[in-house]
């Protein structure tokens, strides 16, 4: 590849990128993996700059990857988790935006319960914006990271039959890979009982299936995504031991795809619910190495965005 820019000051979502804007930035994320793997992981890319990690969400492992992308990228990192803020307090989103804008950070990470506030708060403040997860909308970095993870084990994306399975219609994580995936030429398949799938499913270009036999018939990845239970407001599922029957992946789900396939989850993972621990902890499975290449693909959008950082 010929120069790794990326013109974006912000990262909201795949929406919008290009497949080379998609490369760039995985090509970076590769070096950043060699760095995370040496004994001294610190560079100074970020060196002097301030990352605010602000979630309005719990998180775990979104959080802590960014933490440690920007620690390692050289930044001054601090995390602002809105149980502890004065948004409880009424504060709006705007408010807590332009609190935020006056301390001068230099990247803020976001991750709020509302499609678009991330959006919203991005032409609120002078900083660059990440968005790391918005209601039901985009994970861009989730997307990013499963793509660099993909590629790695089957050295390329295009061509690839990708199943994406459960609880589609509450699912960030499912929409940013589903544009990223088609966007690199894999052909993505929606995986899910009606009652998950979003309602004018039928318009995307994008194969649907119903169950999980006919969905997983020669595929290359199975994707598969957490119950949203937080996200429900009504019954979606009979039951969680009807819901693993039908669409949980265990042994006998998974051989119905290629015998090569490699199964992928998000996290956090429900045992018995959405996946079984052993195809989990399996062989096949792809789950830890997610993990660490989230870590690489953080560090990766940061220094992208490095090169359009206020300089005043
Ligand atoms: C995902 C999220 O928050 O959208 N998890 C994550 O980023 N690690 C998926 C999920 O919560 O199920």
């Amino acid at each position: 590849m010929a120069e790794l820019v990326f013109p974006h000051r912000h990262l909201l979502g795949i929406e919008g990128l290009t497949p080379h804007d998609i490369e760039v930035l995985l090509e970076l994320a590769e070096e950043q993996v060699s760095v995370s793997r040496q004994v001294e992981k610190k560079k100074s890319t970020l060196r002097g700059r301030t990352q605010i990690n602000l979630f309005f969400e719990p998180s775990t492992r979104t959080q802590s990857s960014f933490e440690l992308a920007g620690k390692r990228l050289g930044a001054d990192v601090m995390n602002m988790s809105v149980s502890a803020s004065s948004v409880k307090k009424g504060e709006t989103l705007i408010d807590t935006a332009a609190t935020l804008n006056a301390m001068r950070p230099d990247i803020i990470i976001v991750r709020h319960h509302a499609a678009g506030a991330v959006h919203l708060l991005a032409q609120k403040v002078d900083c660059s914006v990440v968005n790391a997860g918005d209601g039901a909308h985009e994970h861009p970095t989730q997307a990013l990271l499963d793509a660099l993870t993909i590629r790695r084990n089957k050295g390329t994306i295009q061509g690839l039959t990708v199943a994406i399975c459960g609880d589609i219609q509450h699912s960030r994580v499912a929409r940013s890979n589903l544009i990223l995936l088609s966007a690199l030429g894999a052909r993505v398949r929606l995986v899910a009982p009606s009652t998950l799938l979003p309602s004018g499913i039928e318009h995307f270009k994008v194969e649907v299936h119903t169950a999980m036999k006919s969905g997983l018939e020669g595929a290359d990845i199975v994707m598969m995504l957490r119950l949203q239970r937080e996200r429900m407001n009504g019954s979606f599922i009979p039951s969680v031991r009807e819901y693993f029957r039908y669409f949980g992946l265990d042994q006998e789900k998974l051989s119905y795809a290629k015998p090569d396939v490699l199964v992928m989850h998000p996290g956090p993972m429900n045992r018995g619910v959405e996946i079984s621990t052993h195809v989990a902890d399996g062989p096949q499975s792809l789950i830890r190495e997610q993990v660490e290449m989230g870590v690489a693909v953080r560090m990766a959008v940061l220094e992208a965005l490095a090169s359009h950082l206020p300089n005043r």
